[in-house]
C-alpha cells in the first residue's frame, strides 16, 4: 500500500467507525436533535461537542459512566481534570449533604470560607486567596488586578494557551476574548520570549503562563523557560501569574512547588470545588490586599456565588480528606507509569502516536516528533486521533475527543490495564496504515 492508499484506507476506517457510533447510540442522537431546537447546536459547552453528535451520559459512579443508550464506560476523562475524586465520592457527598442541611444562600460570610482559604494557602504557598465561580473568572481577576496595580496596559500570553472562555489563545477561539492588549509569545522559546519581554518592558502589566499547557495538548514548559519568566518579570516590574487551574493537581503543592518557582499570583479551579463550580486566585499579600475592604480605596471584587456553600464544603472535604499530599503523589506516579507503558507500545509498533503530559494528565497526539509547543502539533494526523477516540468509545473507554485523558482516584490497576490493552489492540488492528503513514511522514521530514 502506498501512503496515499493508506490515507484513503484510514479515512474509510474513520467513516466506518462513525457509522457504527451512530448505529450504537440512537438515544444520544435523538437528544442532540431535541436539544438543538433550544440551544445552539444542542450545546452549552463547546469542548463537549464532536461530530456526528456527542454522547449523553445518564449517570456516573466511581470511575464508571453510563450513557442514555445504556453503554457502560470507564471514565478516563475525569471532567477535564475537575473530576479527580470519581463520581459521588462518599466523603464529598456527605460534605454536600451537611451543607444543604444547614441551608444554602445565607447572604453572609460563612465559616467554611476561611477554612478552605487556609487549606489552599497552606497547600499552594499563597499568602492570600479569593474565590470565584470559575477558572475563567479567576484568570480575568488576576490579570485585571495586575493591570490596576501596575497601571500598564499589556498582558503577555502564549500561543496555544487556554485560560478560560474569554482568554482563549487556541486557534479560532481568540475572537471572543476580552479586549486587553495581548502580546503573544511562543511557548517554551526563551530567546524570542525574552526579546518580546524587553521590547514591551514598560507596558507589560502581567505575564500569564500555564506551567504545562493543558487544553493546549498537555505540553510541559521547561524549568529553564519558566525560570527565565520569573527573572525577567521581576526585572521589568510585571506580575507573573501561573495559571494552575489544571496543573495544581500534578503535585501536592502544584507544579510551581516541583519547579521551585514562586509566581506573584496563582489561579486555581476545577477539582478544588469538589465537583462544583469553583475558581480562586491568590498569591502575594502585597497584591491581594488591594481587595481588603477595610482599606480606603480598596478594589471591589463581587460575585453572588463566590462563597457558595456547596463548593466550599465539597472543595474543603476533597482537598483535606481525599486528595491529600500522599494521594496526589500516588495518583501522579500512576499516571507517569501509565504514560510510559502507552508510549512503549507506540514505539514498539512504530506508530505515529505518542502520549504527552505530566503525571495524571495525558494527551494522545498522532505525531512522532518532539512536542515542545503547540506549533509542533501542526504535523499531527487528526484522522488517527479520531479513529483512536471512536475505537476506545466502542471498547467502553471514555476520553476527550481531542485525546485528552485525566485520571481520577477511582481508577484502579485493572482499569489502567484495560486502557493499555485497548491502545495495544488499536495499534495492532491498524498496524499497516499506521506504519505506512509514519514512514511517509519520516520521508517528508527528511526531504
Ligand atoms: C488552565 C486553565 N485556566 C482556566 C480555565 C477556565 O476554567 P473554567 O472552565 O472553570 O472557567 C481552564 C479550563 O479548562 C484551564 O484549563
Amino acid at each position: 500500500m502506498t501512503s496515499s492508499e493508506s490515507q484513503t484506507a484510514l479515512t474509510e476506517l474513520l467513516e466506518a467507525a462513525k457509522r457504527r457510533f451512530i448505529a450504537r447510540n440512537p438515544r444520544s442522537a435523538e437528544h442532540q436533535l431535541i436539544a438543538a431546537r433550544v440551544m445552539p447546536g444542542g450545546n452549552t459547552r463547546t469542548v463537549l461537542f464532536y461530530e456526528p453528535f456527542p454522547l449523553v451520559m445518564a449517570r456516573g459512579e466511581g470511575c464508571r459512566l453510563w450513557d442514555v443508550d445504556d453503554h457502560e464506560y470507564i471514565d478516563f476523562l475525569g471532567e477535564f481534570t475537575a473530576g479527580i475524586y470519581g463520581h459521588s465520592h462518599p466523603i464529598i457527598r456527605q460534605a454536600i449533604t451537611a451543607a444543604v442541611d444547614n441551608g444554602l444562600s445565607l447572604a453572609s460570610h460563612h465559616v467554611l470560607e476561611a477554612r478552605l482559604a487556609g487549606a489552599l494557602c497552606e497547600r499552594f504557598a499563597l499568602e492570600r486567596v479569593r474565590f470565584t465561580n470559575s477558572g475563567t473568572e479567576a484568570t480575568l481577576m488576576a490579570l485585571s488586578l495586575a493591570r490596576e496595580i501596575t497601571r500598564r496596559p499589556k498582558m503577555m500570553v502564549f500561543e496555544g494557551a487556554y485560560h478560560g472562555s474569554l482568554l482563549n489563545f487556541r486557534g479560532a477561539g481568540r475572537t471572543l476574548n476580552v479586549p486587553f492588549e495581548f502580546v503573544m509569545a511562543p511557548y517554551n522559546d526563551s530567546t524570542q520570549t525574552l526579546e518580546l519581554l524587553q521590547r514591551h518592558r514598560s507596558e507589560l502589566a502581567a505575564v500569564m503562563v500555564e506551567p504545562m499547557l493543558g487544553s493546549g495538548g498537555c505540553i510541559a514548559a521547561s524549568r529553564e523557560f519558566l525560570g527565565m519568566l520569573r527573572e525577567a518579570t521581576e526585572q521589568i516590574g510585571a506580575v507573573l501569574v501561573f495559571d494552575e487551574v489544571m496543573t495544581s493537581r500534578l503535585a501536592p503543592g502544584g507544579l510551581q512547588a516541583v519547579l521551585g518557582i514562586r509566581p506573584d499570583l496563582t489561579t486555581l479551579g476545577k477539582y478544588l470545588g469538589g465537583g462544583s463550580s469553583f475558581g480562586a486566585f491568590g498569591g502575594r499579600a502585597a497584591l491581594m490586599d488591594h481587595f481588603d475592604p477595610r482599606r480606603p480605596g480598596a478594589l471591589p471584587h463581587a460575585g453572588t456565588f463566590n462563597n457558595n456553600v456547596i463548593s466550599l464544603a465539597a472543595g474543603l472535604a476533597g482537598l483535606t480528606q481525599v486528595y491529600t499530599p500522599e494521594q496526589a503523589e500516588a495518583l501522579n506516579r500512576r499516571g507517569s507509569e501509565l504514560r510510559e507503558r502507552l508510549n512503549a507500545l507506540c514505539r514498539q509498533a512504530r506508530a505515529p502516536l505518542q502520549f504527552t503530559g505530566i503525571g495524571s494528565l495525558l494527551n494522545a497526539h498522532a505525531t512522532t516528533g518532539a512536542i515542545n509547543a503547540p506549533r509542533d502539533l501542526a504535523a499531527a494526523h487528526h484522522d488517527i486521533e479520531g479513529l483512536l477516540f471512536f475505537d476506545l468509545v466502542e471498547k467502553g473507554i471514555y476520553t476527550a475527543r481531542r485525546g485528552f485523558i485525566a485520571l481520577s482516584l477511582a481508577l484502579g490497576a485493572a482499569e489502567l490495564d484495560r486502557l493499555v490493552a485497548a491502545v495495544g489492540e488499536f495499534l495492532e488492528a491498524h498496524e499497516s496504515q499506521l506504519t505506512r503513514l509514519s514512514a511517509a511522514r519520516d520521508a517528508a521530514r527528511a526531504a
